[in-house]
Parts: C-alpha cells; sequence; structure tokens
C-alpha cells in the first residue's frame, strides 16, 4: 500500500531510470550478436530482469554489475533449446518480441508469464510469425499464452500491420532476420522505433521507405549501449510540474526519440511551459534535459494519429486533464484495452471514485475540469502505471490518496517513491 498525500511544491533536478523499451532490446539482440556488449544505464526494473531470465535460459551469458550489464553475445544461430519454461512476467514486449526470435529457433521453446500477461492477445504475432513458417500454438487455438513455439525455416513475409504496434512491428522484423528473403512491414501510424534504431547500430541490414520498414537477414555485431531514461517514467513527474503552480523541475538525460515525445507535445497544447535542453545523439537515439514549470493547464483534444506516441502515457495525461480548466477528450485509444489492465476501465473508475468528471468513451475518455481531487482509496489493478498515475494525483488532493497494491511499480520503476520524495516539499 502507497499513501500519497498533497505537497506544497515540486523543485529540483534528477534522472529517471533506462528506458524500459530500449533495455529490453538491448539484451535481445545483444544475445544474438556475435561477441560482447556492454549495457549501461539499464533498467533494472522487474520486466527487463525477466528478459534477463529468458535469454539465460536460452544460454546466454549475462553479467549484471552495478553499473553495467555485460551480455557474451552468441550470434543468430547460437541460442540454446531452454531446458525449462521460459517466464516472461508481466511484460508484454518479452514476450511478443522474444517470440519474433523463437520463430527463427530450430529447437521447441514453451513461454509463459503472469496472470496479467497470459489474459493478453497473442494471436496479433502468432499469425505474422506462423504465416513466416513458424509453428505456435498456445491456449484458446495459439491466442493466449503460454506459448509453445517451434521454430526454423522462415520465409519473409510483406505484413501490413492490423493494428499499430511496436511489439508486432518489433517481431516481424526480429523473425525477418532469420528469413529467407526480404521482409517489409507497413505500419499505419509510426509507433516507438527502438528496434529499427538499434538493429542498425548492431549492424543489421535495415531500411525504412515512408511507413515500410525493409529487413534482410544478416549478422549482428555486439555493441556498447547506453540507455536513456524513460520518458514514459518522466511523463509523472512532467505532468505533477506541469499542473503545479511554481513548480521547476528538470528531468536530466530523457530519450527524446520522436516516436516517444506525444506527451511533450500533449502538455504543451494544454499550456505548459516546457523546454528542452543539451540534446545529443547516442547509439542512434535522441537523449536530452526536460524543464518544466507549473502553471495552469487547459483541457486538449487527444486523437487517433497520436496516440502510438503517447499511448503508456495516457493514464498520467488523464490526471494532468482532471486539473485542466475545460474538456479534455482522448479518443483513438482503444489498444489501452489491452495493456497490462483494461486501462481505459482503470482509470475511469478510480478517477471517478477520487471525484473527477470522467466519462468511459468505446476508444477512450473525456474529462471536464478542473476537479478538486478528494482523495480516498484506489485499486492499482497490478498495473504499474495506473498506480503511478494515481500517486501524482495524491499530490494533488484533498485527502491522501492510497494505493492498494502499490508494489506493482517496481515493474517499471523500483525508485518511484524515493525520486517523488527528492522533488516533493
Ligand atoms: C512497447 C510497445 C507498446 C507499449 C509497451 C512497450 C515496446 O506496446 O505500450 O509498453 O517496447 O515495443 P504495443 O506495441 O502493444 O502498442
Amino acid at each position: 500500500m502507497l499513501s500519497i498525500s498533497r505537497v506544497n511544491g515540486i523543485k529540483g533536478e534528477i534522472a529517471v531510470p533506462g528506458d524500459k523499451s530500449i533495455s529490453h532490446r538491448s539484451i535481445m539482440l545483444a544475445g544474438i550478436s556475435e561477441g560482447r556488449s556492454v549495457i549501461s544505464g539499464f533498467l533494472m526494473g522487474e520486466d527487463c530482469l525477466s528478459t534477463i531470465g529468458c535469454f539465460r535460459g536460452l544460454g546466454v551469458a549475462i553479467d549484471v554489475t552495478q553499473e553495467e550489464i555485460i551480455v557474451e553475445g552468441r550470434g543468430l544461430m547460437g541460442l540454446r533449446e531452454p531446458q525449462d519454461i521460459l517466464d516472461a512476467g508481466n511484460s508484454g514486449t518479452t514476450m511478443r518480441l522474444l517470440s519474433g526470435i523463437l520463430a527463427g529457433q530450430n529447437f521447441l521453446s514453451v513461454i509463459t508469464g503472469d496472470e496479467s500477461l497470459r489474459q493478453r492477445p497473442m494471436a496479433r504475432i502468432a499469425a505474422p510469425l506462423r504465416e513466416m513458417g513458424a509453428s505456435i500454438d498456445g491456449r484458446s487455438d495459439g491466442r493466449l499464452a503460454p506459448l509453445a513455439i517451434r521454430g526454423g525455416g522462415l520465409k519473409a513475409i510483406d505484413y501490413k500491420l492490423p493494428v499499430s504496434s511496436a511489439q508486432v512491428k518489433s517481431a516481424v522484423l526480429l523473425a525477418g532476420l532469420y528469413a529467407e528473403g526480404t521482409t517489409r512491414v507497413l505500419e499505419p501510424q509510426p509507433s516507438r522505433d527502438h528496434t529499427e534504431r538499434m538493429l542498425k547500430a548492431f549492424g543489421g541490414n535495415i531500411a525504412r521507405e515512408a511507413n515500410t520498414i525493409i529487413v534482410k537477414s544478416s549478422g549482428l555485431y555486439g555493441q556498447r549501449v547506453e540507455v536513456p531514461g524513460d520518458i514514459s517514467s518522466a511523463a509523472f513527474f512532467m505532468v505533477a510540474a506541469a499542473a503545479m503552480p511554481g513548480a521547476s523541475l528538470k528531468l536530466n538525460r530523457v530519450g527524446l526519440n520522436p516516436t516517444r515525445t506525444g506527451i511533450i507535445e500533449v502538455l504543451k497544447a494544454m499550456g505548459a511551459d516546457i523546454t528542452l535542453d543539451n540534446i545529443t545523439l547516442s547509439g542512434g537515439e535522441e537523449i536530452g534535459d526536460i524543464i518544466i514549470h507549473g502553471g495552469e493547464l487547459q483541457g486538449v483534444a487527444i486523437g487517433r494519429d497520436i496516440i502510438p506516441r503517447l499511448i503508456d502515457e495516457i493514464p498520467v495525461i488523464a490526471v494532468a486533464a482532471a486539473l485542466a480548466e475545460g474538456k479534455t477528450t482522448i479518443t483513438g485509444a482503444e489498444e489501452l484495452k489491452f495493456k497490462e489492465s483494461n486501462r481505459i476501465a482503470a482509470v475511469v473508475t478510480e478517477l471517478k471514485g477520487l471525484g473527477v468528471d470522467i466519462i468511459e468513451l468505446a476508444d477512450g475518455m473525456e474529462i471536464n475540469g478542473p476537479n478538486t481531487i478528494k482523495g480516498g482509496e484506489v485499486k492499482s489493478y497490478g498495473d504499474h502505471r495506473i498506480a503511478m498515475a494515481m500517486a501524482i494525483a495524491g499530490l494533488f488532493s484533498q485527502k491522501p490518496v492510497i494505493i492498494e497494491d502499490s508494489s506493482c511499480i517496481a515493474i517499471s520503476f523500483p525508485e518511484f517513491e524515493a525520486k517523488l520524495k527528492e522533488i516533493t516539499v
């Protein structure tokens, strides 16, 4: 249980933990590369530890030290048949991206996850991977994990993504590394492109033409990876500072890949004072400092086109909207129903319970503000981003917000409470 009370202000300068998406991919690409990779800034959250566990299960030696992760790559064809079931825990990224790699292996793997992950849709990856030639079975005709994958002998496909999903795109691209021919993936709207950028940095044969990503089989070579701070973790503090008049906060060395910066655009459209500084490039990823000064926010319309670029930030954007003057609409976000929880239902139910004027829509939500947040008990649904969004609501609440089952925060941000204490007065 976590209890968060109203604060008088926010000020200071902190770094947020490493990017979750990039941390997962660094272990995966390092594991199938030739030679050693050294990863710094890695997120030691439970999801990324699940990825490390799976790759150890596939025979990859991974040394975790205080500063760095050292991965002894086994090359594209060097993974070993796991002796036991691989456990992706709560992590959709682990299960879906790893399935793409396992589809290329001439052996049997079984992969499972926790209760939440075992309810999440897997047909979206099983369908294209089967089309490439992998044999994939699972509960409910292969739609749900545990999944049993017997890979090998893949043929390239041209695949138009039916949903805008970086996980599905990445699964097909990773399988494409093992396929005969040229794999093409057409995405309806741009989603996070960390897989593409990192594959290029590891020496992969990958290119983009308009909305199509093209990959051919090629060897990868171990690299040094510097993982930037996670903008999805920074988002909680960005909202807190932006909505608190007088606040002044600097978030250092955050990843600013344009496929992830939708949150900055939305907060600016709401009237937030946000500036970026010190922007550099590392491993093909933009990194910089985010400086926020607090003030009054206004409601905004958030539509389908920008959703993939802020998909994980919607729970905390809803908190910003609750504090903002006027109406906020979030539409075209039906994918939120398939996250670690049904995030439309979870956000609407819990914010309503705190006294917020919020309506559930089939593909999003509508919020009318400004609201007085009353406080009280809320549920996390075992979903880290719901728990942290509710904690941010607590900073503005009349009475404390008490989050039941807050241990899930460790999935992506183990130091959340400590960092929050550091910046609040
Ligand atoms: C992720 C992609 C997104 C996102 C998830 C991480 C990734 O999921 O919500 O937290 O690392 O590729 P979808 O691909 O299902 O949209």
